[in-house]
């Protein structure tokens, strides 16, 4: 029995239905882009992460962008972010006209650490980006303690938890993408930036909507970056579910340790107290490209995200160039991520330990 790597579409399966009313209540209502539907889900998702505000955009990587300049970044600027991450989350970065400045992470838990952004501090830094990489919680109040605004890229993150909040209440400002295959996905692109800073929020706004209140006067350079309101009836079905799906992610990982997963492989770390909904189930192994080709050969999804870190993609030639990053380098080479989902069975995660213990 073959185990995919992703299964999206087995936990939207009881709610079919509801989806199906919710388009029809869009295409009725004949409004489809700023009007009640995103309204209520900003509403709906300000209240679930802990936070004042949530302002929706088209994707997760404008609101890293937006957010950042709703933050006060710009020209002559330095960004702090970590380099073991999607590439989007550093990308963002440079339409502010901002640099990003890379930092190591934790190659246990894939995030960075206090530590790891203090090393990467410069006078102009004006911003940390931290991502709650795979699902996991970085440590934002450490961070935030070194006296640097953090913006908490939670695009991975959706339905996690820790003791000091929830991804996107625990920096000044956090984004979400609901790009298809996240934990908390519509039927296209979308994204969202929560805060409960209320002047950070008016100019996310502001930014999202060509710079504009209302399309006739414009205070600034913005963008055409919203939430659609098909897609925010869309999510606003799965909102309630989301945590349901997150103790899901855990019980697999639970059914993972419970098979013996940890005798074969490095699984990741969670700091304590965190309660990660892990987006993606990544463990590492010193032989990695023998377990990929096993796990392959008993027809177990598997695949490295980030071989390469972005800092050594040829784009980020001009950021990137001298800057030494050991446990990126570790953590490039050595990741997996293996079959995650909400549904995982215990047979189904039995296979997958079976596939890689060592014949
Ligand atoms: C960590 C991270 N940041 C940013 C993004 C960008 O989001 P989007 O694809 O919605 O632009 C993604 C995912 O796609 C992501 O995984």
């Amino acid at each position: 029995m073959a185990v995919p790597l992703f299964d999206n579409s087995s936990p939207l399966r009881p709610l079919r239905e509801q989806l199906r009313e919710a388009v029809a209540r869009v295409l009725d209502s004949e409004r489809y882009i700023l009007g009640p539907e995103v309204s209520a889900f900003e509403r709906e998702l300000a209240a679930y992460c802990g936070v004042d505000h949530a302002v929706g955009v088209a994707n997760g990587t404008d609101a890293i962008t937006i957010a950042l300049r709703a933050m006060g970044v710009g020209p002559g600027d330095d960004v702090v972010v970590p380099s073991f991450t999607f590439y989007a989350s550093v990308e963002a970065i440079a339409p502010t006209g901002a640099r990003p400045v890379f930092c190591d992470i934790d190659a246990r838990t894939y995030c960075v650490t206090a530590e790891t952004v203090r090393a990467a501090l410069t006078p102009r830094t004006k911003a940390v980006i931290a991502v709650h990489l795979f699902g996991n919680v970085a440590p934002v109040p450490e961070i935030a303690a070194l006296g640097v605004p953090v913006l908490e890229d939670a695009a991975q993150a959706a339905g996690s938890d820790s003791p000091a909040g929830r991804p996107g209440a625990l920096g000044a400002a956090g984004t979400f993408s609901f790009y298809p295959s996240k934990n908390l996905a519509c039927f296209g692109d979308g994204g969202a930036i929560v805060t409960s800073d209320p002047e950070l929020a008016q100019r996310a706004r502001i930014l999202r909507f060509h710079g504009s209140r209302d399309k006739v006067g414009y205070e600034a350079l913005g963008y055409n970056s919203r939430l659609d309101e098909l897609q925010a009836a869309v999510l606003r079905v799965q909102l309630p579910h989301l945590d349901a799906w997150a103790r899901g992610r855990r019980e697999a990982e639970r059914l993972y340790r419970e098979a013996g997963l940890a005798e074969l492989a490095q699984l990741p770390l969670a700091e304590r107290g965190v309660a990660p909904a892990w987006h993606v189930y990544a463990i590492a192994h010193r032989h990695v490209d023998a377990l990929q080709a096993a796990l392959q050969a008993a027809g177990v999804g598997c695949k490295p995200y980030y071989r390469t870190p972005v800092h050594r993609q040829p784009p980020m030639r001009e950021w990137g160039e001298g800057v030494e990053l050991p446990a990126t380098e570790q953590a490039a080479r050595a990741h997996l991520a293996i079959p995650m989902s909400p549904l995982l069975t215990t047979a189904q995660a039995e296979e997958v330990v079976a596939a890689a213990r060592p014949a």
